[in-house]
């Protein structure tokens, strides 16, 4: 008999006590906090979806490596242990490591963009964007039509749009596309899959013109378990052979180890050109460290070479791609309108569907985020208006974003099913009583990145 529930594929070996604030402890943080949430300490939260980053749980494998840790400046054994690793999963000649994925990205840019430039990418997360924007250039989002309607359900939902590749080409020119880049899955598109029909596809039209192509890969095990699921032709195919092929279609990737890398910091940057690699590795030395250690601590170097072969375990990703369909699944059902289908790593909450009385420039998706956390101690995160609107000048209302979500994004290997039951109750409890939710105005912000410090009042 094969039973049907799909159990954590883990047992617990060490615990971390959760503080249970009570409703007027949360309210009371709340207030301190500027209706922020994050301005919340660790301790004022009982469910923590703030991101999937870096907050996972190790596995007994990892901290036994981190004893085998070798801190030697240069030439550590971490160092060839990890490299090692991660060539056998992407076969890229030149792998660099960086004490997180934005620093990676920060070198890369660095190398190859230049004022005036124009980098596609499916969707663009945020800090990707902004070391774009950082070197002069523009960063444009192509994902497919559909890929930013909510209701829409799509196999593949984070695809880049190819056609709309070739226009942008055409349209700047191919100097000024110094590289293309995919993000797997499409996190700030809702944790959306790309298959590897429109890798393939995307490549060609790269070729087409001598672009480079690379991987924004942070989330690549869970892109390639999609892929087995879902792409006609890979269901008898082993994730780690997925993965291969699809980096065996780009030049390079960027990496943050935080996520698909099961671990707690860390990244990398790889790629088969010598020559970017080479001076990458300059910029590495002024800024992260030497070569062979990147930013991190040889201990961490191990931690990640374990958790890169950890996160392709068939028993694993069925787990977690299913423990998050769980959570979006059980929720939508009981009335809270989601970003269809389920993502990889979080369920998007639309809170424009749900709160349709209170306008974008009242910041829905805040009011359903701080309810979330009034009401049970669950913390997710705005990506809505707050996050990436665009002030008005002469002080009329927010230009408001395209979409009203909150973000609860699932910690790798940390919470059990009561912990998301619970989510679930909760949700839907704020989704039966949505009408009572109201507005907020902001009364303070900075001007740039406002949703990280800005302070709120209920209207
Ligand atoms: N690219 C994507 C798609 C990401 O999701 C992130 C981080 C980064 C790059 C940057 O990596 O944090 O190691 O510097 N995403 C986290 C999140 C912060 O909450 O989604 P990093």
């Amino acid at each position: 008999m094969e039973y049907k529930t799909i159990i954590e594929p883990f047992r617990i070996h060490t615990v971390e006590a959760i503080d249970l604030p009570d409703l007027k402890q949360r309210e009371a943080a709340l207030k301190r906090s500027g209706y922020n949430l994050f301005g919340l300490r660790a301790d004022e939260v009982i469910i923590d979806l703030l991101t999937d980053s870096g907050t996972g749980a190790m596995s007994a494998e990892q901290w036994a490596g981190m004893m085998r840790g070798d801190e030697t400046y240069a030439g550590s054994r971490s160092f060839f242990r990890f490299e090692e690793t991660v060539t056998s999963i992407t076969g890229f000649d030149h792998v660099i490591p960086t004490h997180q994925g934005r620093a990676a990205e920060k070198i890369l840019f660095s190398v190859a963009v230049e004022s005036g430039d124009v980098v596609p990418n499916n969707t663009h997360f945020d800090t990707t964007r902004a070391n774009v924007e950082y070197q002069g250039a523009e960063a444009r989002d192509m994902v497919i039509p559909g890929g930013t309607d909510p209701a829409t359900i799509l196999p593949f939902k984070g695809n880049m749009d190819v056609e709309k590749l070739r226009a942008t080409i055409q349209e700047v020119g191919v100097d000024r596309v110094p590289l293309v880049m995919i993000t797997v899955t499409n996190n700030s598109g809702g944790g959306q899959p790309v298959s590897m029909a429109n890798i393939r596809d995307v490549r060609s039209v790269c070729d087409e013109y001598g672009i480079p192509l690379f991987l924004d890969a942070c989330r690549f095990a869970e892109n390639a378990w999609f892929i087995k699921t879902r792409e006609d032709g890979y269901a008898d195919t082993t994730p780690r052979e997925i993965a291969r092929e699809m980096f065996s279609l780009v030049d390079g990737t960027t990496m943050s180890a935080k996520k698909d890398g099961l671990s707690n910091i860390g990244g990398f940057l790889a790629m088969n050109n010598a020559r970017w690699a080479q001076e990458a590795r300059n910029l590495l030395i002024l800024t992260e460290g030497f070569p062979t250690y990147g930013g991190l601590a040889g201990y961490d170097l191990e931690a990640i070479a374990i958790g890169l072969n950890e996160v392709l375990d068939e028993n694993y990703l069925r787990y977690r791609i299913r423990s998050t369909e769980y959570l979006a699944t059980t929720i939508n059902a009981g009335g809270m309108p989601i970003m269809l289908p389920a993502g990889g790593h979080a369920v998007y909450l639309d809170a424009a569907a749900l709160l349709p009385h209170i306008p974008s420039y009242e910041y829905p998706a805040q009011s359903l985020a701080i309810e979330l956390y009034r009401a049970g101690g669950v913390r997710g995160v705005e990506i809505g208006t707050v996050m990436f609107g665009r002030v008005d000048p002469h002080g009329g209302p927010d230009d408001p974003a395209t979409m009203e979500l909150v973000r609860l994004a699932i910690p790798r290997r940390t919470y059990t099913q009561s912990h998301i039951d619970y989510v679930a109750e909760v949700v839907i409890d704020v989704a039966t009583r949505s009408e009572d939710l109201r507005g907020y105005r902001i009364i303070e912000q900075a001007s740039w990145l406002r949703h990280f410090t800005a302070r709120l009042e209920p209207l």
